[in-house]
């Protein structure tokens, strides 16, 4: 078969002396789904954090098709295609769905005006098509479900390019 989309090798993470992570590898190809098991302080999210850019790995190396890759930033990561929808969905609830769908990317104008509308329609219609019609973006964030906030966060991430998408405890934020 061809490369893995994205690969890990041996990756290493420790805070401090604490070793969270002890040596993973992991090779994603296009069209696989890998869930990944482990009790409380295993270290997933802390492995998810490393493949979204918010850890550098203590030692290990990452690949996106066959290029080694040091992510310094989420942007980094986001920009080579991993999308990360957090455990506590990372979103701002003060904000509107439209605001946090945009947030770090907003479409602006000539004089830097944002475009609103715009962002409105396209905050929108990315929702519906993963099923949630939430008719006004406008609306506060902290209105929201946990399902619909955390629609928002995959409809974001793959508006935004997301090539893997990595769900942290998916069903945490959810009610019954
Ligand atoms: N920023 C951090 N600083 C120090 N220790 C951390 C940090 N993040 C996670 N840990 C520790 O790493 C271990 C793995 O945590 P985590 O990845 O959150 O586990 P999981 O998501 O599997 O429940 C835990 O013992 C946790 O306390
Ligand atoms: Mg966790």
């Amino acid at each position: 078969m061809a490369e893995p989309y994205l690969r890990v090798e041996n990756l290493i993470k420790k805070f401090g002396p604490f070793m969270a992570l002890n040596g993973v590898n992991l090779e994603v190809y296009p069209g696989e789904v890998h869930a990944l098991l482990g009790d409380n302080g295993a270290g997933k999210s802390t492995l998810i954090k490393t493949l979204a850019g918010v850890h550098q790995p203590s030692s290990g190396q990452l690949y996106i098709e066959g290029k080694p890759v040091n992510f310094r930033s989420p942007r980094d990561a986001s920009d080579a295609g991993i999308g990360t929808v957090y455990q506590d969905l990372a979103v701002n609830q003060l904000m509107s769905v439209t605001r946090n769908f945009f947030m770090g990317r907003e479409l602006k104008g000539p004089l830097g005006t944002l475009r609103m509308a715009e962002m409105d329609k396209i905050a929108h219609d990315e929702m519906l098509k993963i099923g949630i019609d939430f008719s006004d973006p406008t609306q506060a964030v902290g209105t929201m479900s946990g399902g619909q906030r955390q629609t928002l966060a995959i409809a974001r991430a793959i508006y935004f390019g997301a090539k893997v998408l990595i769900l942290d405890e998916p069903t945490s934020a959810l009610g019954q």
